[in-house]
């Protein structure tokens, strides 16, 4: 069942039926092209199958890892960068409480390492885990990638000089290719537990691999429903022709239609703080697939209320160049009452017998009645709550319609050639072995 809406009523006036109606094609187009494996970059199209074809013995031999560790771990520490760690951390950021961190559970608290290089990271990160009991999970396709290793190695080290090496090799779970990288070598020499990561999907789109799946287990979330979930969005996006009814289609033909016509930025907006990370994600998915060859939309996020006192002036009367995409959640999963005080000293008494989530969500159409006056278009995503099958279904919504997306504006939208610049440089001013000699680019 889709659970999954596109509400248009807040950019009528910037895209019409006509509009849509004119794109379809090339969106039907881009969606053939995705479907039949013949565009840009068809190599890495792996993850549009993978929620009806990834093994069930990977989820099983998950599901026996998480037995085996969470009753001897606190802590499990996800070691990734980009697309080896964003999927994960917004799955598990939007289920579990804000203070997780302090709160008691049964569960693993996951930590995150590799995405940083900086030096108190690590320090703050060592001393948290000389007191608590924990495992690893090393993540990288490449297995070559700077960041991650660094973590790893600087891990490595405490969980082998904490629990000795034997016991620290049971701690640690490698995700990486079946066959190349460093990581994987040291995989196979050390007699890690290993997943593969499959050759043809990438890894801004591998959350639904065990990349995204260990971790998000192990944190206690049902990866069943998730894949449910995508399952389920795979099937209406492959199946429905119709833009209309096509929510993914829906989506890349609107910031297709906005784009050309100049709206080069788009704010991904929530209105619950918990989905920051889905929009981390999501910035991930759309500007490494989309940024290139001097196009793209450059993907932007806010958690209103909180930046509609920051930036909330910018969206209302600074430069029109961008639209706002709304994640709306109808239900939150619990409920707390505004307390009555006869003085009303703080006058909003006017308040009382409404829901927090009734005044969220009047905050969140008032802002939109605001915004599309003020001159910004406003997408509304509808979702009715946020569960595992919701946000499997979103996660497959966004990467469909990235793809299809990215083939309406031309590009490869599985590549990432531009991310190799920073690399070089890095590389030849610390004097990494094959740089001698080279020039900053
Ligand atoms: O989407 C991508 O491919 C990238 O963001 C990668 O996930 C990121 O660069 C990390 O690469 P790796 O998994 O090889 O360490």
């Amino acid at each position: 069942m889709n659970e999954i809406r596109i509400d248009t009523e807040h950019i009528n006036k910037y895209v019409s039926v006509d509009d849509l109606h004119q794109i379809a094609r090339e969106i039907l187009a881009a969606k053939k092209t995705l479907l039949e494996g013949n565009g840009k970059g068809n190599d890495f199209l792996g993850w549009v199958n993978l929620p009806e074809e990834l093994d069930p013995s990977i989820v099983s031999s998950i599901k026996k890892d998480v037995a085996r560790l969470a009753p001897k771990t606190k802590l499990f520490v996800v070691i990734g960068i980009g697309g080896s760690y964003l999927g994960a951390r917004a799955v598990i950021e939007a289920l579990q409480s804000e203070f997780a961190a302090v709160m008691p559970s049964a569960h693993p608290y996951v930590v995150y390492a590799g995405h940083t290089l900086s030096e108190d990271y690590y320090h703050q990160l060592l001393s948290l885990l000389d007191g608590n009991d924990y495992a690893v999970a090393v993540i990288s396709k490449s297995g070559t990638t700077t960041e991650p290793a660094v973590a790893f190695r600087i891990v490595k080290a405490h969980l082998e000089a904490k629990y000795g090496r034997e016991e620290a090799a049971q701690r640690i779970i490698a995700i990486t290719d079946a066959r190349r990288g460093a990581l994987h070598d040291i995989a196979v020499q050390e007699h890690y537990p290993m997943y593969v990561i499959p050759d043809n999907v990438g890894g801004r789109f591998s959350v639904l691999t065990p990349v995204g799946l260990l971790p998000i287990a192990m944190a206690g979330y049902d990866i069943d429903a998730l894949l449910r979930g995508a399952r389920d969005m795979r099937q209406l996006c492959i199946s429905c022709d119709d833009i209309n009814e096509n929510p993914a289609l829906l989506y890349a033909a609107v910031r297709n239609i906005l784009y050309r016509r100049g709206r080069k930025v788009e704010m991904l907006v929530n209105f619950l703080p918990n989905l920051k990370y889905v929009s981390e994600w999501w910035k991930q998915l759309y500007g490494e697939s989309e940024g290139k060859e001097g196009k793209g939309i450059l993907p932007h996020s806010l958690s209103f209320t909180t930046d509609l006192h920051s930036m909330g002036q910018y969206v209302q009367q600074g430069e029109r160049l961008m639209f706002e995409t709304f994640i709306s959640v109808d239900k939150p999963s619990s409920s707390v009452a505004i307390p009555a005080d006869e003085q009303n000293l703080d006058g909003i008494n006017y308040l009382l017998g409404k829901s927090l989530n009734e005044i969220n969500h009047n905050a969140e159409l008032g802002t939109m009645i605001a915004h599309r006056g003020g001159g910004v278009p406003v997408l509304k995503i509808q979702v009715p709550r946020v569960d595992e099958y919701v946000l499997g279904q979103l996660i497959y919504f966004f990467e469909f319609a990235c793809g299809v997306s990215g083939y309406t504006l031309g590009v490869n939208p599985f590549d990432q050639p531009g991310v190799e610049a920073y690399k070089k440089n890095m590389f030849i001013l610390l004097g990494k072995p094959g740089y001698e000699g080279q020039q900053l680019v």
